[in-house]
């Protein structure tokens, strides 16, 4: 039986272009900096991002962690919205791997105000750590996919940059940002001193990221990387999926961002589903469920039992992301299975 997995952009299935270039693929050993598909893939990264240079990790935790690693010293502190990735779901790795503390500030739709982040800088004073960075997420996954715009990062980038802060962007989906602001993803990456950006979700391929910056930034993280075992050997095999998604897999986002649209419209016409739509920018949509009477445990449940597999919560918060294979009938599939859910917990 097929499941409409509508968990993650993660699930998506490489295509057969990305099997293809991979059988093909020419390696070598990238430790030694011989492999010439990864070298590919590094270029075209640092062009694509107006950056001097790229490294390509073995996934969006290692980028941020590695960027993180390379931008600070053990006893730092840095700033992060209170719900961004680096800080909610990747381990407590600032602590364990920087050894940095860090400064959490409450954003409005994923977004911190320039104000707020200026006020968590921290004066020079003998009591307190050095704020050493600013970590930005664009878009914004737990605030549903959120995009800030371009003028924005820009305030903030100058603001960091009078206290000489550099700014980590970590851009897993910045390709979905892009789009939806209609500008190139360079356009984004120019108020961000480091960008990780992801190959390994709406994209497609099946692993990686890629962490660029400028050339001496790119050469510590490059250590870093090898620190952290992502040093790989032959690993032209899975750029060479890399390369084909970001030639052929990045216009076609903009179909997931209409598939989203479509399933929010739906979700929001459905009783007991409350949903900003404020919130509905790109392939990310978060709802409340607590008009159903149910947890999202239950109501994932409910949704497998109709071939549908959605992450779960034990509270009342869901999330659904639209993909490549998830199609427009999926999407109305999913809508029937909801109200058929909502009918049978609160009636028409
Ligand atoms: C915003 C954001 N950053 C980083 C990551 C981490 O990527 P990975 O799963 O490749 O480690 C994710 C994964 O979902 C993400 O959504």
């Amino acid at each position: 039986m097929r499941y409409i997995d509508i968990r993650s952009d993660t699930v998506t299935q490489p295509t057969q272009a990305m099997r293809d270039a991979m059988y093909r693929a020419e390696v070598g050993d990238d430790v030694y900096g011989e492999d010439p598909t990864v070298n590919k893939l590094e270029e075209m990264a640092a062009e694509i991002m107006g950056k001097e240079a790229a490294l390509f990790v073995t996934s969006g935790t290692q980028g941020n962690q590695t960027a993180v690693l390379s931008h600070t010293n053990r006893g730092d502190e840095i700033i992060l919205e209170e719900t961004a990735h680096i800080f909610t779901h990747e381990v407590a790795g600032t602590a364990f791997l920087s050894g940095v503390q860090v400064k959490a500030v409450r954003g409005h739709n994923g977004i911190m105000q320039v104000e707020d982040i200026e006020k968590a800088i921290r004066p020079e004073n003998i009591h307190y750590p050095k704020t050493a960075l600013i970590c930005l997420e664009n878009t914004h996954n737990r605030a549903g996919g959120t995009v800030t715009p371009v003028e924005h990062m820009r305030d903030i980038y100058e603001m960091a940059h009078r206290h000489n802060i550099p700014v980590h962007l970590d851009g897993a989906r910045i390709f979905n940002a892009a789009i939806y602001l209609g500008v190139p993803a360079k356009e984004i990456a120019r108020y961000a001193d480091s960008v990780q950006f992801c190959l390994s979700k709406g994209l497609c391929a099946p692993v990686g990221s890629l962490l660029v910056g400028s050339e001496d930034f790119i050469k510590k993280a490059r250590k870093y990387r090898k620190m952290l075992g992502g040093g790989l050997r032959q690993s032209g095999f899975l750029a060479a999926a890399g390369i084909v998604a970001l030639t052929e897999m990045v216009d076609r986002l903009a179909e997931d961002h209409e598939n989203a649209r479509v399933l929010a419209e739906g979700l929001a016409n459905i009783k007991g589903i409350d949903i900003n739509m404020e919130t509905v920018q790109t392939n990310i949509i978060v709802f409340s469920i607590e008009g159903l009477g149910i947890n999202g445990d239950r109501f994932a449940s409910m949704l497998y039992d109709r071939g549908i597999k959605a992450n779960g919560s034990p509270d009342y918060g869901m999330r659904f992301v639209t993909h490549k294979d998830v199609t427009r009938e999926d999407i109305q599939t999913v809508l029937k299975a909801v109200q058929e859910i909502s009918r049978e917990l609160v009636g028409i």
